[in-house]
């Protein structure tokens, strides 16, 4: 084996520069909260290989079935036959399903399924305008990178993108233009009447086949949406015949203490798109709607040559097991109660600048001042680039964890079945970076 800086230098050579690492280090192996890097190097995950890896590395009972199912059958091509792991799937995942959705495609990545989504939504309601959400992250390949909004790098000197696109406000204070402290029905009123005015002046609602959000808004800053707001969705997707689809790809499956974040709001979509920790790190994602809906494409229309992989269709029935055996939801619970009481603590401490905490089960997000703040309550410039100088400092004391958005905001994304032992010395770890950066910070202004 290379020596951990020689295998560095191999990768910067030939992997393609378009890939951005957050260390550039090589991971050799990962256990539960652990990662291993060939330099010896052990780091707490709060990243779960962003969102994916929710019941810990290498899961013994996940990595069993899937071996045992490698072992058994790998490649069980959908458009040939129904496979078992397939179906014994839908059998585990049915009762935690919003009711009346009960009709699954499933898919690899999380972008093939958005597309997915508006592919039935144009088919069944034979238009074609799709509205998304401003700060939304959808993926990065040619559909869902047109429908993504959280950063320019996704889709710059990339055009034409898919046409049919149109924007409205996300209830985040940041995009719909207010101070950081306006009430939440002042916001969310703003954001319905910015969608009615979308409808009104940009796509009929004779033209648009859908509106997708992300029930917590995930790259673009872990902004749960809020109830009020997805019931106000519903009300236009019922008016207008228009298809609500739900992109649970980062927030489904236990991230936010329920099996899916649209429970928080008791909205049900028409269709909801899944994927990451369904499979814990096994490539399989999907989409589920009602059969009335979901019946209205012909056969053919869907597919793919890897689409539900009976491995990672073995591995997601393991991980739908665990989180019941393991009391996933409870953990959950008991570990949120303690991040969030942490992250306000150092809230409390004005020098660290930290403007907001929030979000849900362990889908949390610490922002810090930033400069897109409304003029009247501007921090320091200076405070730019704060949250990638945390997660780089964090991981050089070893805690991997990520920063997210165009705003200064530091995204919590632990294993859902971290101990409390393993929270407090990944808190112990952030809160000697957030010191030392942001004293560093406030020396310089
Ligand atoms: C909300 C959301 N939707 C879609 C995607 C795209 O998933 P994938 O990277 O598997 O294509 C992501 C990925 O981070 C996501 O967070």
């Amino acid at each position: 084996m290379q020596a951990s800086a020689e295998l560095v230098a191999f990768g910067q050579k030939h992997v393609a520069k378009g890939l951005n690492h957050l260390i550039e280090e090589v991971i050799q192996s990962g256990q539960g909260s652990y990662v291993t890097m060939s330099s010896g190097r052990r780091l707490l995950d709060f990243t779960c290989g962003i969102g994916v890896t929710n019941l810990g590395h290498c899961h013994p009972k996940v990595s069993q079935a899937a071996a045992d199912q490698c072992l058994k059958m790998v490649h069980a091509q959908c458009s040939i036959a129904y496979h078992e792991p397939y179906l014994e799937l839908i059998n585990c995942l049915l009762p935690v399903m919003p009711s009346g959705l009960d009709s699954f495609f499933f898919w690899n990545s999380g972008a093939e399924a958005v597309e997915q989504a508006i592919k039935v939504a144009r088919q069944a309601t034979r238009r074609q305008n799709v509205i998304v959400m401003q700060g939304a992250y959808h993926g990065r390949t040619y559909g869902a990178m047109s429908m993504t909004r959280s950063k320019t790098i996704y889709t710059e000197a990339s055009a034409p993108l898919m046409p049919g696109v149109f924007v409205t406000p996300f209830p985040y204070w940041h995009q719909a233009g207010f101070p950081p402290n306006v009430d939440e029905k002042t916001l969310v009123d703003h954001c319905l009447h910015q969608l009615k005015l979308v409808l009104s002046q940009q796509s009929a609602p004779s033209d648009t086949a859908a509106i997708l959000i992300e029930t917590v808004i995930g790259e673009g800053g872990y902004v749960p949406a809020p109830k009020s707001f997805l019931e106000g969705l519903r009300r236009v997707c019922d008016e207008h015949g228009i298809i609500l689809i739900f992109d649970e790809v980062q927030c489904g499956f236990g991230r936010t203490g329920k099996y899916f974040a649209l429970e928080w709001s008791g909205v049900k979509p028409d269709l909801m798109v899944f994927a990451k920790g369904i499979a814990n790190g096994f490539p399989l994602s999907g989409i589920v709607g009602s059969k009335s809906l979901m019946d209205k494409m012909k056969p053919g229309t869907m597919g793919g040559t890897y689409a539900g992989n009976a491995v990672s269709c073995a591995a997601a029935i393991a991980c739908a097991k665990v989180m019941q055996e393991e009391n996933i939801l409870q953990n959950v619970e008991a570990r949120s109660q303690e991040l969030f009481a942490a992250l306000h603590k150092l809230k409390e401490d004005s020098a660290l600048q930290i403007s907001d905490v929030r979000g849900q089960g362990l889908m949390v997000a610490v922002e810090f001042g930033s400069e897109l703040h409304s003029a009247a309550d501007t921090p320091a410039a200076s405070l730019k680039g704060v949250a990638n100088k945390i997660s780089t400092q964090c991981a050089e004391n070893g805690l991997l964890i990520l920063a997210t958005s165009v705003f200064e905001v530091i995204r919590f994304i632990p294993p859902l079945n971290i101990s409390k032992e393993e929270l407090l010395v990944g808190m112990g770890i952030f809160e000697k970076v957030v010191r030392n950066v942001l004293s560093s910070v406030n020396t310089k202004a």
